[in-house]
C-alpha cells in the first residue's frame, strides 16, 4: 500500500500543516514530516476536509443501469469529495428484503470508490401497505440502519409509528419523504404565484409540513429517531425549530439545489428544473440557508437523482423528477456557505456520518483516524460540463454555470479515488 505525504495542507480551514497517510490511517500530522518511502503531493493552498458522507444517493442499480449504476454513482461521488454515500432504496426490485440490500452493498465493495450504504425500504414495494422485512435487512451483511420509501411518503400514520417503534431496537432511523400525497395530486411544481401564473397544478408547502408535523409528533411519542428529507420550505423549518426545542430526537437534510434555486426557473419549461419536492420561493430559500447555519437542519443531502435522456428532455408535464448532484454539491455549498470549512465538514460529513451510523466516517484527519478525507481547492473556478460529468446521466441543472471550488483528491481509506481532479478508475 502507497503511503502518501499531504505537503501543506490546511485541516478544515486550520493553519497549514502535512498529513502522512500510510496503511489506511492518519500516520501523523505537522509541519515538516519526512517519509522516503511516500509518495508526496503538495497541498499548498488546498483544504483537507473528512471525506463527505451523502445520506440521499439514488444510484438506480438493479434496474435503470441506463441512468445509473453502483460504479458510476461511486465514481461521481468520489469525484465530489465524498468517501460514503446511503443508496435509496427506490429501485427495481425495491431494496426491500436483505437479498437486494446485500447486492447493493456488495456491488458497492466490488466499485470500491465509496463505502456504499444501502437504505431500506419501509413498505413492501414502497406500497405503503405492509411494513418491510427491516429486521432482516438490519441483520444482513449490508447492516442496515436508515429505512425510507423515499420517492413516495409513509402516508399511513399507524405504519409510520410501527416502523418508528420497529428500528428502535437496533437504533436505526426512518427517513421520510414527507409530501402528503392527497394534496399533492397531479402537482407539477410549487403551489404560489409563478404555477398560478403558468397554470401548472401546485404541490402546496403544507403537504410537506403537515407530515413533519404529524411525524415528529409520533417519533416523540414513542421516542425513536426521524430523519426528515429534503426539507424544502420556511414552515417546515418552523416545525423542526419546534420539535427540537421539545428534544425529539429528530434530524433534517436540505438539498444543494432547494438552497440555490427558486421556482421562477419552471417559467422556463426546461425539465431539468422538475424535481420533488419543487423549487420553492426566494423567501423559502432564504429561511433554509438560515436554518442549515443555525443547524435547525443538519445537513446537506444531495438527492442525486440521475434520470436517462428520454424521461428527462421531454415535456415538463411527462419528465421525472430529479436532478444530479454528487459532482457538484461541495461547490453549491462553498457558495452559498463561503468558506466556512467547519460548518461544511459538520454539515456534509460529520453530521450525515453520525446519523448514518457510519462510524468510520465523518473524522477529521488526525492521528489514527481511517483516512477517509478529500481536498479541496477553494480558489479554482470550474465550469460543469454535463458531457464530463461521470455519472451516466446529464441531467444537472448547473449546465455551464461557473461554480467555485475543485475537488483536487479524494482518500478512501488511504488509497486514492481520485487524483489531480481526476478519478483514478
Ligand atoms: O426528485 C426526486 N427524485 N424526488 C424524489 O423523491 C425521488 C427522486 C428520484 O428517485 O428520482
Ligand atoms: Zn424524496
Amino acid at each position: 500500500m502507497t503511503a502518501y505525504l499531504i505537503r501543506n495542507v490546511s485541516v478544515v480551514g486550520g493553519a497549514p500543516t502535512d498529513l502522512l497517510i500510510r496503511d489506511g490511517v492518519v500516520a501523523e500530522t505537522g509541519a515538516g514530516l519526512t517519509a522516503p518511502d511516500a509518495t508526496v503531493l503538495d497541498a499548498t493552498g488546498l483544504v483537507a476536509l473528512p471525506g463527505l458522507v451523502d445520506l440521499h444517493t439514488h444510484l438506480r442499480e438493479p434496474g435503470r443501469e441506463d441512468a445509473e449504476t453502483v460504479e458510476s454513482g461511486s465514481r461521481a461521488a468520489a469525484l465530489g469529495g465524498y468517501t460514503a454515500v446511503c443508496a435509496m432504496a427506490n429501485t427495481s426490485p425495491v431494496a426491500d428484503t436483505a437479498g437486494v440490500v446485500e447486492q447493493v452493498w456488495r456491488l458497492g465493495r466490488e466499485a470500491g470508490l465509496v463505502d456504499v450504504q444501502p437504505v431500506g425500504a419501509v413498505t413492501v414495494g414502497l406500497a405503503g401497505e405492509r411494513l418491510a422485512e427491516l429486521g432482516a435487512m438490519a441483520d444482513s451483511a449490508a447492516r442496515v440502519r436508515i429505512f425510507s420509501d423515499d420517492g413516495h411518503c409513509v402516508a399511513d400514520p399507524k405504519l409510520m409509528r410501527r416502523a418508528l417503534e420497529y428500528v428502535k431496537a437496533f437504533d436505526g432511523v426512518v427517513a421520510q419523504h414527507a409530501e402528503e400525497p392527497r394534496l399533492t395530486e397531479g402537482a407539477q411544481m410549487h403551489e404560489g404565484e409563478v404555477s398560478t401564473r403558468l397554470g401548472l397544478t401546485g404541490w402546496p408547502a403544507v403537504a410537506e409540513e403537515a407530515i413533519i408535523a404529524r411525524d415528529v409528533l409520533l417519533a416523540e411519542h414513542v421516542g425513536s429517531r426521524l430523519h426528515i428529507c429534503h426539507v424544502s420550505t420556511a414552515g417546515s423549518v418552523e416545525v423542526l425549530r419546534h420539535a427540537k426545542a421539545r428534544g425529539v430526537k429528530v434530524t433534517a437534510e436540505v438539498t444543494p439545489h432547494h438552497l440555490l434555486l427558486t421556482d421562477e426557473k419552471a417559467t422556463t419549461y426546461d425539465p431539468v428544473y422538475k424535481v420533488n419536492p419543487p423549487l420553492r420561493t426566494a423567501a423559502d430559500v432564504a429561511a433554509l440557508r438560515a436554518a442549515l447555519a443555525e443547524g435547525v437542519i443538519d445537513i446537506v443531502a444531495t438527492d442525486h437523482a440521475p434520470h436517462a435522456v428520454e424521461d428527462k428532455e421531454c415535456e415538463w408535464a411527462y419528465a421525472r423528477p430529479g436532478m444530479l448532484g454528487l459532482e457538484t454539491a461541495l461547490s453549491i455549498a462553498l457558495d452559498v456557505l463561503g468558506p466556512q470549512w467547519d460548518l461544511i465538514a459538520e454539515r456534509m460529513s460529520r453530521a450525515p456520518a453520525r446519523i448514518a451510523g457510519l462510524d468510520s466516517h465523518g473524522l477529521d484527519p488526525a492521528p489514527g483516524v481511517p483516512a477517509n478525507l478529500t481536498l479541496v481547492d477553494p480558489a479554482a473556478r470550474r465550469i460543469v460540463e454535463p458531457a464530463e460529468l461521470a455519472s451516466r446521466s446529464r441531467n444537472t441543472p448547473y449546465a455551464r454555470m461557473t461554480l467555485p471550488g475543485r475537488i483536487v483528491a479524494t482518500f478512501l481509506r488511504g488509497e486514492p479515488t481520485v487524483l489531480d481532479g481526476k478519478a483514478v478508475r
